[in-house]
């Protein structure tokens, strides 16, 4: 996919090999739609170009975390990634904590982003409306993103349909930037998932499958569990009192569309064909059985490649270490540049 963006590109930021950066939470179970929406795409195109993928410690203690839980599943989340298919020799998988010109370049990003941008992020306005109180990292959660992104010149941005628009202010905020200091980043572009990039919950298709109701049973895959667990979860998936099995945007039919479209993305098969298909399916029943099927098989490896990992502990942190400093390469330089931009003096000017 093409940068579409206008914005000229200066010759430093003309990579020969196209760059893509993305990052997903180490808070709680990985479930399926994370797997479905972004890091499943992210392993099928890992060799195309060069890729960048954060485990984003910073961002997911913008809500309370137990100190010791972060830190198992900050490891554990690695683990999860080389398991999926993540090759350290392909592309590179780092800690963001790790790399302290996030941090830095987000401080710099805030000084020129003006808070009624950030006041209108739906996700932020989501978790303002369930919280008491909320901290200053929450508000500011998506300069911190667009910090991840623009330092590593990144063109595309591959993530499920929930983080379009935090990738849409990271496009606002590089343009700012460079209207105001002259041409530093890349403007990049989100790459979304056609199916998939919105995995529905098993126990109300009306809302995203996500880590924060992890609590509730039956409402997500998480890619860890057992094939009993899968099976479990998939069949009691909330369906309607209908038989047809039809890909339909009809909300009456969420819980049939999200089956498919899980099916789907997992057995790369056209939609026509998968409902020719399921034609002769003796209703729901069917469905799910076949669905359970093909996420117990796609899920099965995954689970036994990362027990494996997590028996190893030290390899797994020697991988991301090599990691860090494979991020710290490209995005110390690019520090360095938008301190030049915007009139800091640099330790080696002194
Ligand atoms: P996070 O950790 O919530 O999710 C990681 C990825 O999984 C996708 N995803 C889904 N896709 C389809 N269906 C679902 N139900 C579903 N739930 C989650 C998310 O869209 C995401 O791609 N803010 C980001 C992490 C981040 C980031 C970045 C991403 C930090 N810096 C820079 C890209 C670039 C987040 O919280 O993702």
């Amino acid at each position: 996919m093409e940068t579409k963006g206008k914005t000229k590109i200066s010759a430093t930021l003309k990579n020969t090999k196209k760059r893509v950066f993305s990052g997903i939470q180490p808070s709680g179970d990985v479930q399926l739609g994370n797997y479905l929406g972004a890091i499943k795409g992210w392993v099928e195109r890992q060799a195309e170009k060069e890729n960048f993928f954060c485990i984003v410690d910073l961002h997911a203690i913008t809500v309370p975390q137990d100190p010791k839980d972060l830190r198992h599943q900050t490891r554990s989340l690695a683990a999860i990634l080389f398991a999926a298919g993540l090759d350290p020799n392909k592309c590179t998988v780092f800690i963001q904590s790790q790399v302290t010109a996030h941090a830095e370049a987000c401080w710099i990003l805030n000084c020129t982003t003006p808070v009624g941008w950030l006041e209108r992020m739906t996700q932020y306005k989501d978790k303002l409306a369930r919280q008491e109180s909320i901290a200053t990292g929450l508000l500011d959660y998506p300069v911190l993103m667009a910090a991840d992104i623009l330092l590593y010149d990144a063109h595309e941005v591959p993530v499920g349909d929930d983080q379009r628009q935090h990738v849409e202010l990271t496009r606002d905020i590089a343009q700012r930037f460079n209207h105001l200091y002259g041409e530093t980043f890349v403007v990049p572009e989100a790459v979304i998932p056609e199916i998939g990039a919105r995995v529905m919950g098993l126990n109300d298709p009306t809302v995203k499958m996500s880590k924060s109701y992890a609590h509730i049973k039956d409402h997500a895959v998480n890619l860890l569990d057992e094939p009993k667990e899968i099976e479990r979860s998939i069949k009691r998936a909330v369906t309607d009192s209908g038989n047809e099995i039809r890909f339909s945007d009809d909300p009456e039919k969420a819980g049939v569309n999200n089956l498919l479209g899980i099916y789907k993305v997992i057995t790369d098969r056209s939609k026509e064909e998968i409902e020719a298909d399921f034609s002769t399916a003796r209703g729901y029943g069917d469905l799910k059985t076949r669905v359970a099927e093909v996420v117990i098989d796609e899920l099965r490896p995954i689970r036994e490649r990362y027990h494996a990992l997590m028996s190893d502990v030290a390899e797994l942190d020697r991988l991301l270490a090599r990691g860090a400093e494979q991020a710290r390469a490209v995005s110390e330089p690019k520090l360095e540049e938008i301190k030049r931009r915007v009139g800091l003096v640099l330790p080696g000017e002194l």
